[in-house]
């Protein structure tokens, strides 16, 4: 019986456990895990069987009110320097994503502005609440992205912005999934996305759940399909957005957005305003994740097919400058690059 009902991750509050699909076996297996334990949880987000920022976050949040309520004490000073060490613990699990420091502070600011007799519930509450903002959230940019495309125009991604990579809807995926609801057909070019192959392991995987018409590409192929007149759109979700626009996306996606506009077309970034990372002034700030060799020599089933002892570079992550961004799709509207000044001053006039 399933758990998560179509979410990608959630809380099971009866139990006290996170919930996840383990999103390294699939497309050929469906497996929902639930785990307490900080070990477990911690190897769930570095091995990507959660994965995507959107859901990276909301899986830490959740991961981190269950482990507090898990502690058997119940004193508000034990469970705050608790809380403190968790998060330190977690955030160092993948650098990119800035979702993940997010809910953590998120999560870290709740417990610390909590009576100390409730720290446990609070944790619990907001947890809860960062699964129903995500999906609220995903669906404004869905709505958003939408009034964007027309009936059969066909777009094309990389890596997974989807529902996989979110609660629900997903970002990139978004304005697809709700065309459809609209009585639209969008078709989709989904990259692969070496090495770890995303896109076609997941992209490809959840738009044909919901009968979407995909085409799975290899990267390379990108180039030619644009060359052809047949995409009108680039939708990519996004891990980091720096002050001056730049954005950090999986590996790849600066060269699309170059060939997008060598080609004229245009090239949206989708995510939450919590993905904008106001200190970072630009793309050259933010931290792009190194990961282990094996995943560029080996296939995904672990057969080898590079020369042993070969020297490999594997940027998890690139950035795309905000020169090549056409818009910021966000649950706050559509964005242009050149209007984001008015939105960094607005939000640091939240801050202080
Ligand atoms: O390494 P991954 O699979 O976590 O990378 C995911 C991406 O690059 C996504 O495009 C990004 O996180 C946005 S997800 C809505």
């Amino acid at each position: 019986m399933s758990f998560l009902n179509g979410a990608t991750v959630g809380y099971d509050t009866e139990n006290n456990k996170a919930v996840f699909i383990d999103q390294t076996l699939l497309p050929l297996h469906y497996c929902e895990k639930s785990t307490d334990d900080f070990d477990e949880m911690y190897d769930a987000v570095k091995c990507l069987k959660v994965r995507g920022a959107p859901a990276i976050g909301v899986f830490a949040g959740i991961c981190i009110a269950v482990l507090i309520n898990k502690a058997e004490t119940d004193d508000g000073g034990i469970l705050l320097s608790e809380l403190e060490n968790l998060c330190a613990d977690f955030v160092t699990c993948r650098p990119t994503a800035v979702n993940l420091k997010w809910a953590l502070e998120k999560m870290l600011e709740e417990g610390k502005s909590s009576p100390r007799d409730s720290i446990k519930q609070r944790l619990k509450t907001l947890a809860l609440k960062m699964i129903d903002d995500d999906i609220s959230v995903c669906r404004k940019i869905g709505e958003y992205g939408a009034e964007l495309l027309k009936d059969k125009d066909a777009v094309l991604t990389h890596c997974n912005a989807g529902r996989l990579a979110a609660v629900k809807y997903g970002t990139a995926l978004a304005p697809v999934y709700i065309s459809k609801e609209q009585g639209h057909s969008i078709k989709v070019f989904a990259d692969e996305t070496r090495p770890l192959l995303q896109g076609a392991r997941l992209t490809a995987f959840e738009l044909m759940q919901e009968g979407i018409d995909v085409s799975l590409i290899c990267d390379n192929t990108a180039a030619s399909v644009m060359a052809k007149g047949k995409i009108d759109a680039v939708l990519v979700g996004c891990d980091r957005v720096a002050r001056n626009g730049d954005a950090a996306n999986k590996i790849g996606t600066l060269s699309v957005a170059i060939l997008a506009k060598h080609y004229g077309i245009p090239f949206y970034v989708c995510m939450p305003f919590s993905t904008f990372d106001f200190t970072s002034s630009d793309g050259s700030k933010i931290v792009i994740e190194e990961r282990e060799p094996c995943e560029v020599t080996d296939f995904w089933y672990k057969e080898r097919m590079a020369p042993k002892n070969v020297n490999v570079l594997n940027f998890a992550f690139d950035v795309t400058p905000s020169s090549l961004i056409t818009a910021f799709i966000t649950e706050k509207g559509v964005i242009m690059p050149s209007e984001l000044k008015k939105y960094i001053k607005k939000s640091t006039e939240d801050i202080f």
